[in-house]
């Protein structure tokens, strides 16, 4: 029998053809996803990467209550238009402390997953207040409510509890101090010095230029802070994966 009539055989024989196909498709499968039950870990571990502080975990929840990710995804694909407009692509570990996580599916906006450092704080607090008196043509709608609300950080260890019991490697130390930080990332004359040890990086300062913190100081918080940990001038991809 030559090689084609053997093929012949198999492909003329439904059975043989259905339990051959199920063997070719199982070793695929096996080859695939045997690998991932012995990684330890799917995500790479990436240097700068941090938990939240609890000025910019407040101000992601609002970013998530204000339903900001209807309009807004935070996932830059490694595509040449998006690197070229948005910056590196997103690394899984820049969401690995997300809960849930904001990658999006829909973009009436930009992606923002690296707007941290792109316009100045007063710039936010402009475009928030009234979008169309920075950008006339945009459809994004008025949050100036944000600036009026403020913020008394009454269950913030809760929050980064409830965090913790989700993976976020929150320290019993971090939950203590969680009000103290809170308080000292929006006041530059505080001292904030354990507040950098805890979460390197986290910067200082009053957000909305008014006094008090409200969700405007938070949610610009976690704005500035989105994309900036990683620093890309020294990241290299870890290939051995
Ligand atoms: C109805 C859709 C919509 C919603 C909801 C929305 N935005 Fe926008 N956003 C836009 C559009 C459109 C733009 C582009 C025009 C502009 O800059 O206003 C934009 C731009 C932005 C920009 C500037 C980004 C850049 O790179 O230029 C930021 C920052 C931003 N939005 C933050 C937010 C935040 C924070 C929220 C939630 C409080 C939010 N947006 C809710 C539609 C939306």
């Amino acid at each position: 029998m030559g090689l084609l009539d053997k093929h012949k055989f198999i492909e003329t024989n439904a059975t043989i053809l259905l339990v051959g196909s199920l063997l070719v498709v199982s070793i695929g499968g096996i080859v695939e996803i045997a690998p991932l039950f012995y990684l330890e870990n799917t995500i790479e571990d990436v240097e700068g990467m941090r938990p939240y502080s609890p000025l910019e975990l407040t101000g992601r929840d609002i970013y998530v209550r204000e339903g900001c990710y209807v309009c807004h995804s935070q996932m830059i694909r490694p595509m040449r238009d998006e690197v070229e407009r948005y910056g590196h692509y997103s690394l899984a570990a820049e969401s690995q402390y997300d809960h849930p996580f904001q990658w999006g599916s829909k973009r009436t906006g930009p992606d923002l997953a690296r707007v941290g450092g792109r316009y100045s704080d007063e710039w936010h607090v402009d475009h928030l207040t009234d979008p169309q008196s920075v950008v006339p043509e945009s459809v994004m709608p008025k949050y100036g409510f944000l600036t009026d609300t403020m913020i008394e950080p009454e269950y913030i260890d809760d929050l980064l509890k409830a965090h913790k019991m989700v993976g976020v490697p929150y320290t019993d130390e971090m939950i203590e101090a969680a009000r103290d930080d809170f308080l000292a990332q929006a006041d530059p004359d505080s001292d904030y010095d354990a507040l950098l040890e805890r979460y390197p990086n986290a910067q200082v300062r009053n957000f909305d230029g008014e006094a008090g913190i409200s969700e405007m100081d938070a949610l610009i918080a976690y704005m500035q802070m989105l994309g900036t940990l990683v620093d890309f001038s020294t990241f290299t991809p870890d290939a051995s994966r």
